[in-house]
């Protein structure tokens, strides 16, 4: 399903720098972590260690792909759903791309996230003593990225006009600094000062594409991470913090979320004055999500938003010596009644649902759909024009 003869075919003859354009976006190239990985670290994973991350095995995938792809939930995710909305097929993951053609084609995208990646260098962590579960890091992901471009495109100008028509998707990346960190014990207070330095690395990697000519890139901010059963379990009975009483989230820990956003927010607002011409998204994940958090019977989240599907049981049906997948592990009969997945990731209703907020709905600034008002129209008439 994921990779159909189709999408092969168009893979094949489009392995060039040469345009095709199909609404208002020629390809997707998306970077970041497990929310938008379609299957990158579960190949490198095989491919340095021979084995395969827990994420490779049911009942990941089982919603829609019917078996696992190396996404981390139970069917697609956020980048899947854009995919579609623009009649896309669904992005490769690069190492697939990679290997299978030994080629680096863009063909309608490429997506470059991978599961457990940072914004920062593993060095930065590895000098506060944190161990990170991947060196695939936003910079090295760039690197492909750059590599594949001079590898299909013969000039400068080649690579400008392929990226003028590419929907760049910047994330959500900059999650499992904050993650890696506060799971290896970490203080919340610490973790905070990691902030600008995340925020920065995402401003630098948005720099250097602008840079090489991309003209529509999404950002996305950081999820109310205070909402996930993972941290709900970590922080479970400790005196350590607060709870909202609208969400039952922990409160220090979206507020930590919160100021991650506002600052890369401001940011953002410096990169779109000094260029004017470049559309610069900022995606609300925080505030979209939290419309399930708190209502979330309104939107079909009929078990709530905070319990895990698929996990070792406890409050929050999340262990982390029990994690979905395990043997042990049990999975919910119906995913679609819950927002979370596996403890940290969300299962494909969530995702959707998040997706339309975003992208059929507000929490865009500026608006996703008035940026391309006619692509969705151009798709479903059938029509697509070259140039
Ligand atoms: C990251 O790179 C370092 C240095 O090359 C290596 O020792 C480490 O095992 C790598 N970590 C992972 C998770 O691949
Ligand atoms: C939250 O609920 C607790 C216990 O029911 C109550 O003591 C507290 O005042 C509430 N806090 C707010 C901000 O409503
Ligand atoms: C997780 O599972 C292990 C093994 O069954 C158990 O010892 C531990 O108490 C559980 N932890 C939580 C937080 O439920």
């Amino acid at each position: 399903m994921a990779y159909s003869s189709t999408f092969y075919l168009v893979l094949i003859l489009s392995l060039t720098c040469n345009l095709f354009v199909y609404g208002c976006y020629t390809s997707i190239i998306s970077f970041g972590d497990s929310l938008a990985d379609t299957g990158n670290m579960k190949l490198l994973s095989i491919k340095s260690t021979g084995v395969a991350p827990r994420f490779a095995f049911p009942p990941y995938g089982e919603t829609y792909f019917h078996k696992p792809t190396g996404r981390c939930s139970n069917g697609r995710l956020i980048i899947d759903f854009i995919a579609e909305s623009l009649g896309m097929p669904l992005i490769p993951p690069f190492e697939a791309v990679s290997t299978t053609f030994d080629v680096t084609g863009l063909g309608q995208g490429v997506n470059y996230a991978v599961a457990g990646a940072t914004a920062l260098d593993p060095s930065f962590h590895e000098a506060r003593g944190v161990y990170v579960k991947t060196n695939a890091s936003l910079g090295v992901q760039l690197g492909w990225f750059k590599q594949s471009l001079s590898s299909i495109c013969h000039s400068h100008l080649d690579i400008k006009r392929l990226l003028r028509h590419s929907l760049i998707l910047l994330g959500e990346i900059g999650g499992n600094d904050y993650n890696h960190a506060l799971e290896s014990g970490k203080s919340i207070d610490e973790v905070e000062t990691y902030v600008p330095f995340v925020v920065k690395a995402i401003i630098s990697a948005l720099n250097e594409l602008i840079d090489l000519g991309a003209k529509t890139l999404v950002i996305p901010g950081n999820l109310p991470i205070g909402c996930s059963a993972t941290y709900l379990t970590i922080f479970y009975g400790s005196n350590e913090v607060q709870y909202d009483n609208a969400t039952g989230c922990i409160t220090q820990l979206n507020n930590f979320a919160k100021y991650h956003n506002e600052l890369l927010k401001t940011e953002l607002n410096n990169i779109r004055e000094i260029h004017p011409e470049v559309n610069i998204v900022y995606a609300d994940y925080y505030n979209a999500a939290m419309q399930a958090f708190l209502s979330p019977q309104n939107y079909g989240f009929t078990n709530g938003a905070l319990k895990a599907c698929c996990g070792g049981e406890g409050p929050f049906n999340y262990n982390s010596s029990i994690a979905c997948s395990d043997p042990l592990a049990t999975s919910c009969a119906e995913p679609d009644a819950y927002f979370n997945w596996d403890g940290l990731h969300l299962t494909e209703a969530a995702y959707r649902f998040v997706f339309k907020s975003l992208f059929e709905g507000p929490y865009t600034t500026p608006q996703f759909r008035s940026l391309c008002p006619t692509s969705r129209f151009l798709f479903v008439g059938g029509l697509s024009s070259s140039i």
